[in-house]
């Protein structure tokens, strides 16, 4: 079989991600757009891509032999570049979020069973090891239903840089609610993806002007730029199947340090999943457990599972999956269904924010 060609779109921090992910499943990247051309440039010499473009539109034009094509742009541009690639009988593979609200998705949806074609989005948390392993647990019914969850990804000082895209809440949707989505989308999967039925919410815009809480990572400060974006969000979901997920999300927040988990409650055993920094942002200094915490033989055991480290956090096992799915070796790690009640909860943990009431997710 031929290797899948693929082409990448945005040659900033998460584009490495893609390249390594892509390459090490045994797909080719032929071409790479980014909007500044030095950019795409200076990602494709070090790695022998042949190709550069300033657009997706006419990489397009000029690639002839493109099976596929990821994006890697700013949150604002998801919708269009998919719709784009769809549109061209192209798969794609897209950065969270999968778009920058519920409206966005549906047209996203359409198109994509207009065309037929496969899309991706990389929630990266599914395919870390710790992830894999805690729901091998969970599909072996040792779990149970889990009734209640909470989904936490808290810094202590995160702002990715003041007045760039990420801060901007008509480029990126909004601050960490829809960044840091991961760990929704990461308790959802474990609770076989629930249809939700309420969401009630609050946000908060401390120290979002502050540079003392400006993360170790992220993009350049913009001179004049906008920072509107929420600096956290504490909320909680109900679903129609009964059960319930509690959401902190955060930027900057006093707490002792970065925190990355998703902990469970399930009918026959509890579990966590779990990413501590010893310095926010700094994945080098991070530590990974996943934990089961069960009852046998009138005895309460905790286990402790054993996987390899994964300092991408997922992201070149997300990459690779899209690939491998295109070759028909595995099965997608999510759905564009899926995305859409994730953007539902998006929209809805805004809303409530906003009206101060609770809000029914249709
Ligand atoms: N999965 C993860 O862990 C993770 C982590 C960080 C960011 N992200 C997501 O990845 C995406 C990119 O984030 P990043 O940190 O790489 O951003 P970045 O700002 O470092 O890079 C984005 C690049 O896209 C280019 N660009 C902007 N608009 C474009 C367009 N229309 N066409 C072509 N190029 C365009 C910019 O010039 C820039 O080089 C975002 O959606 C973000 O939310 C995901």
């Amino acid at each position: 079989m031929p290797a899948i060609k693929i082409g990448i779109v945005g040659a900033g921090g998460m584009a490495r991600y893609h390249y390594d992910g892509f390459t090490k499943a045994g797909a080719e990247v032929i071409a790479i757009a980014n909007r500044n051309i030095e950019r795409a440039n200076e990602f494709a010499s070090p790695r022998n891509i042949k190709k550069t473009y300033d657009t997706l539109t006419r990489m397009l034009d000029a690639e002839s032999g493109l099976d596929a094509v990821s994006i890697a742009a700013p949150n604002k541009f998801h919708k269009s570049l998919i719709i784009e690639a769809l549109e061209n009988g192209l798969h794609v593979f897209c950065e969270k979020p999968p778009t920058l609200n519920a409206a966005e998705m549906k047209e996203v949806l359409a198109a994509v069973k207009k065309s037929g074609k496969k899309l991706l989005f990389d929630f990266n948390n599914r395919a870390r090891p710790e992830s894999r392993a805690m729901l091998s647990y969970i599909k072996s019914g040792k779990v149970g239903r889990i009734n209640s969850a909470q989904a936490i990804w808290i810094r202590r000082a995160g702002i990715p840089g003041f007045g760039g895209w990420f801060t901007t809440k008509a480029v990126s949707g909004g601050g960490p609610v829809i960044d840091l989505l991961h760990m929704i989308d990461l308790a959802l999967y474990f609770m076989d993806y629930p249809e939700p039925s309420f969401a009630l919410s609050s946000v908060f815009y401390d120290f979002m002007g502050n540079k003392a809480f400006k993360g170790p990572w992220g993009i350049a400060d913009t001179q004049n730029g906008v920072t509107d974006v929420e600096s956290a969000c504490h909320a909680f979901l109900t679903f129609k199947s009964g059960q319930c997920l509690t959401i902190r999300n955060s930027w900057a927040e006093m707490n002792e340090r970065e925190v990355v988990s998703v902990v469970f409650q399930g009918q026959k055993a509890g579990g966590k999943v779990e990413r501590v920094f010893q310095r926010d942002g700094s994945d080098e200094t991070s530590m990974d457990t996943c934990r089961i915490f069960t009852e046998e033989n009138g005895v309460h055991v905790n286990i402790d599972m054993i996987t390899e480290q994964d300092k991408t956090m997922g992201r070149e096992s997300a990459a690779a999956n899209f690939v491998y799915t295109l070759t028909g070796a595995a099965e997608p790690l999510n759905t564009p269904e899926q995305a859409l009640i994730l953007m539902k909860i998006i929209d809805a943990l805004y809303e409530s924010a906003a009206s101060g009431k609770p809000v029914s997710i249709g």
